[in-house]
C-alpha cells in the first residue's frame, strides 16, 4: 500500500489456469481495495501502452480523421461538450474494429482481459458460486457485456469542472491519465490521486456494487471528479475502458450460498443512479 493508502495490485500468471490473476502484497490491501472501491494496477509488460497513448494525442490534431468519427447514440463517437473541459473519442468494443487502427482495437482486447481478470477475483472473494458469475455480470466475466474504449482530452484553458463528482454506473474502469487532477472521495473528503508511473487506476462502479451486495464481500463504487485542470500543459489526456453490463440486460444479485436476493434492469438500475445525480447537482 502506498503512504497516500490507495492500495497497490499486480496481474501474475495463475498456475491453475490460463487467465492471469490479480494479487494483492497483502489481503489487507485487497480489503481496503474492495472498502474503497479503488487501487493501482501495475500496468502489465504486455500492454503497449506509450502506442496507445500516441494515438489518443493525436486525436489533438485540428485534420485528424478520427475528429470526423460519426456519433452513435449520446455516447459513442468523437465528441467535443461545449461546458466541459472534456473532448473525446469513445466507441463500443462492437466499433473497434471499424473505427480504431488495429493495434488500438488489440490494445482494447487486452483491457478486456484485464477487466474480466478483475471481476472474476471480484467474484471469487465474493463468494459467489462460479457457475454463477456468467448470469450475475450480465456476460461481462466471460467476454461478453458492453465495453467501452475512449481516449479523452481535458483543455485546461476551459474554465470549468474536468468532470463533476460522480460514481461510474458499470462493473470496473480502467484509467491511464497523463497528468493529476482525479480526485476520490474518502470519508466525506476529496483527495488527490497522484499519477503513479506504470500503474493503472482502478476503479469500482454502481453495477459491481449491486451484483456483489449481498455476498460475502461488497465492494464500494468510489465518488470521483476531476478538479479544473491547471497544470503547466494546457492539455491532460487520458485513456479510460469502462467494463459494463449490456444496456438491455439484468443484473442479478446473489449470496454466498447460490440464493438470488434481488435482481434489476440494468436500465431500471442506471436510471435510478440519474435520479440521484440530478437530485444532489
Ligand atoms: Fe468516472
Amino acid at each position: 500500500m502506498l503512504s497516500s493508502g490507495i492500495p497497490v495490485a499486480t496481474l501474475l500468471d495463475d498456475p491453475a489456469s490460463v487467465e492471469k490473476k490479480l494479487f494483492f502484497a497483502a489481503s489487507k490491501d485487497l480489503i481496503r481495495a474492495w472498502e474503497l472501491g479503488f487501487f493501482y494496477l501495475k500496468t502489465p509488460d504486455d500492454l503497449d501502452l506509450e502506442t496507445a497513448r500516441q494515438f489518443g494525442r493525436k486525436l489533438l490534431a485540428s485534420d485528424s480523421p478520427y475528429r470526423q468519427v460519426p456519433h452513435y447514440g449520446e455516447l459513442e463517437g468523437f465528441i467535443a461538450l461545449e461546458n466541459n473541459q472534456q473532448t473525446k473519442l469513445a466507441l463500443r468494443r462492437e466499433r473497434w474494429g471499424q473505427h480504431y487502427p488495429e493495434h488500438i482495437a488489440a490494445f482494447g482486447r487486452q483491457l478486456d482481459a484485464i477487466g474480466i481478470a478483475i471481476i472474476r477475483e471480484v467474484f471469487r472473494q465474493s463468494g459467489i458460486l462460479e457457475a454463477l458469475w456468467d448470469r450475475a455480470s450480465g456476460g461481462y466475466a466471460s467476454g461478453g457485456g458492453d465495453a467501452f474504449l475512449n481516449f479523452v482530452y481535458y483543455d485546461t484553458r476551459t474554465p470549468d469542472w474536468g468532470l463533476r463528482p460522480h460514481t461510474d454506473y458499470g462493473f470496473v474502469t480502467i484509467l491511464d491519465a497523463s497528468a493529476p487532477g482525479l480526485q476520490i472521495e474518502v470519508g466525506g473528503e476529496f483527495e488527490d490521486v497522484p499519477v503513479l508511473a506504470s500503474h493503472l487506476i482502478i476503479n469500482f462502479g454502481e453495477a459491481l456494487n449491486f451484483i456483489t451486495a449481498h455476498s460475502n464481500r461488497a465492494v464500494s463504487a468510489v465518488t470521483h471528479r476531476v478538479v479544473s485542470q491547471q497544470s503547466a500543459d494546457s492539455v491532460r489526456h487520458s485513456i479510460v475502458y469502462f467494463a459494463n453490463p449490456n444496456l438491455d440486460g439484468m443484473l442479478w444479485q446473489f449470496d454466498a450460498a447460490g440464493k438470488e436476493q434481488g435482481s434489476s434492469k440494468v436500465q431500471d438500475l442506471f436510471a435510478q443512479l440519474e435520479n440521484k445525480l440530478t437530485e444532489t447537482r
